[in-house]
């Protein structure tokens, strides 16, 4: 009989890189008030934004993600031809096909990658790490450049008050590769599609030619999901890679809203040293970007440092969650 040889890769991977790209227009929430009938007070409140992020005229979600991976691949020490898988994480891309991953390959001008998108809303940044690291254990790729990027500005419905002022854009890139020391954990992940209608972006089908779908989103029902099942979804992924709190540097969860990190610091019992991302303030919910702009951000400002322990835990519309433990590049 044939003996079929399989692929095989390196023991570890970990993080080379991350970069992030901000949409360049500031919307305050003094802005937001003369769109949607609330006030600055409740929006801090409710959810610790200040302020958000929106796309330019000149910016997409197709222009920040090349940004963002320009910019990831040149912090990795690497050309782009060395980079031999692109992972998208987004819902924000408007076609069916081509995929947002072939056409940020090609205009990297990275030849011949395993290219392909990724829909898990605000897990698929962590659906897409835990994806790498498969690729690269595995033998499937060497360095992959994985993207978290979304344009939601535009699927805002700015007469729905209970949703318009959260959303933003921007992309946040890593490239994840081989590694002499084990840099990420086990991926805790999952979903629940009995609960879809809960955050909901409309079908195509559904709306007027040249209307761009809307977002809808009943916030007290993903509250409730994240603060607890997800809460606990959060300890098992420190559980897997086999740490406790105490070996924890860095918390960075889905920038959703500061009232629901709060929730899940009491559930975890994090130490109090541990840095807890809270780039939401200035930022708003960027969806599959905002982990990995946390990271970048953190790491830029000095309140975290290359090699530091991060646990991530992504959860959004599916419902998906997806969360592991990483070293920071
Ligand atoms: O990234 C994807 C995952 N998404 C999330 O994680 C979002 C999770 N959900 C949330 O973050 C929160 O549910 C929201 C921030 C969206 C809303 O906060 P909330 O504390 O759950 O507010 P609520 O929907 O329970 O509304 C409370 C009150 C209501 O008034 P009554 O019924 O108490 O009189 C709303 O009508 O606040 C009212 N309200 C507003 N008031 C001023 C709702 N939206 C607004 C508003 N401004 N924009």
């Amino acid at each position: 009989m044939a003996t079929i040889k399989t692929a095989t890769g390196p023991a570890y991977s970990r993080l080379l890189s991350v970069a992030g790209v901000r949409g360049n227009r500031v919307v305050d929430n003094a802005e937001m008030c003369t769109y949607i009938d609330s006030s600055d007070e409740w929006i801090q409140q409710r959810t610790g934004i200040v302020e958000r992020r929106w796309v330019d005229e000149n910016q997409t979600a197709l222009s920040m993600a090349l940004e963002a991976g320009v910019e990831a691949i040149k912090r990795a020490g690497l050309q782009p031809d060395e980079v031999d898988a692109v992972l998208i994480a987004t819902v924000s891309h408007f076609k069916q096909t081509p995929s947002l991953a072939v056409l940020v390959a090609d205009g990297l001008g990275i030849q011949d990658p395993a290219a392909y998108d990724i829909s898990a809303a605000c897990a698929g940044f962590c659906y897409g790490v835990g994806q790498a690291d498969a690729l690269v254990r595995g033998g499937l790729a060497r360095n992959v450049l994985v993207i978290g990027v979304e344009a939601l500005s535009m699927f805002i419905d700015l007469a729905d008050r209970s949703t318009a002022f959260l959303f933003s854009d921007g992309a946040g890139a890593v490239v994840i590769g081989p590694s002499d020391e084990p840099s990420i954990g086990p991926t805790v992940w999952g979903s629940d599609g009995s609960q879809a209608p809960v955050i909901d972006i409309h079908a195509w089908d559904t709306v007027d030619k040249g209307d761009i779908p809307k977002i809808t989103m009943e916030g007290r029902a993903v509250f409730k999901w994240a603060t607890t099942a997800i809460a606990e979804k959060t300890k098992q992924a420190l559980e897997v890679a086999g740490l406790a709190p105490e070996d924890l540097d860095v918390f960075i969860p889905h920038q959703a809203n500061n009232r629901i990190t709060d929730s899940m610091l009491r559930h975890l019992s994090l130490p109090d040293d541990v840095v807890i991302a809270r780039d939401i303030t200035h930022m708003g919910n960027s969806s599959a970007a905002s982990i990995p702009l946390a990271m970048d951000a953190l790491l830029a400002e000095g309140k975290a440092k290359s090699g530091d322990v991060a646990l991530t835990i992504g959860f959004g519309a599916g419902l998906v969650y997806a969360g592991q433990v990483l070293r920071l590049p």
